[in-house]
């Protein structure tokens, strides 16, 4: 092998093993999902996608998670439970990442602000100036900057399976505070319904290393149970694909 060649496929197995510990992997059909220090690398994941044709939520979806359509799909049951009907004015998310459930938000209404919370700095700078969104600054799992009651729909889509029990518990006291009444709650969460035996015996048998904080898992009753507490009452949930597994997509509205 020439050292050009030698040179590109170090480069590759770098970025496989950052994509891998962001919990992608670019191995279609043996993808493990890892742990979520760092959210996948943008520059790298860009041009990929560039390269490939496709948008970078497509890119992800197809190339990177091997789920086409996934994202589409939460958007039409989202669409299907009503979710968009009543036109969000304000929409706020979490982890938004490279955007992918974003641009499709958007294209179901046309909210006057969309509030964005994220921690990997490329992807939020890239978010606000592809789509004018508004970036908060972001620390641990507080919204503060956010007013009581100023939001229609807050969102986090594969968030919550990547940080530990009591960040997604902190934030939940946050969503619950800063929905409006009557708006909407829509999260996904890695339930008993999802923890299927044989995708915990791959995690735990192929997994890997350095693969911590993923999958989190979320008891169903804790979570409706928490947010019955905080006046939002449970609407409907769905299962979504999410590697070896699925994720409970779980929609609450809060008390008017
Ligand atoms: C697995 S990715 C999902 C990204 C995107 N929602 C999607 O489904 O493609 C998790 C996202 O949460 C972000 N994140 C991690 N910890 C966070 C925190 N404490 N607050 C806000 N965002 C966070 C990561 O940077 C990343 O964008």
């Amino acid at each position: 092998m020439s050292a050009a060649g030698g040179g590109m496929s170090v480069a590759k197995s770098g970025v496989k093993r950052l994509l891998a510990r962001a919990g992608f992997d670019i191995v279609r059909s043996t993808r493990i999902q890892g742990g979520v220090d760092d959210f996948i690398p943008f520059e790298a994941t860009m041009r990929a996608a560039r390269a490939a044709g496709l948008s970078v939520g497509d890119y992800i979806d197809e190339v990177m998670n091997g789920t086409p359509g996934a994202t589409r799909s939460t958007i039409d049951e989202l669409r299907g439970l009503g979710v968009y009907t009543t036109g969000p004015d304000t929409v706020l998310e979490i982890g938004p990442g490279s955007g992918r459930y974003l641009e499709k938000t958007l294209e179901e209404c046309s909210p006057g602000r969309y509030e964005i919370y994220e921690t990997a700095a490329p992807w939020a700078d890239y978010l606000v100036e592809t789509f004018g969104v508004i970036a908060r600054p972001t620390a641990g799992s507080s919204l503060a900057p956010t007013p009581d009651a100023s939001v229609d729909l807050v969102q986090a889509h594969k968030v919550f399976n990547t940080v530990t029990f009591l960040h997604a518990c902190r934030y939940f006291f946050e969503m619950a505070r800063v929905t409006r009444p009557g708006g909407r709650i829509v999260f996904d969460v890695m339930t008993e319904t999802c923890l299927e035996p044989a995708a915990v015996r791959t995690w735990a048998t192929r997994g890997g290393e350095g693969h911590g904080s993923f999958p989190a898992a979320m008891p169903r009753r804790t979570c409706v149970d928490l947010f019955e507490t905080l006046g939002c009452a449970l609407e409907a949930g769905f299962l979504a694909p999410l590697g070896v597994a699925s994720t409970e997509v779980l929609v609450f509205r809060k008390r008017g």
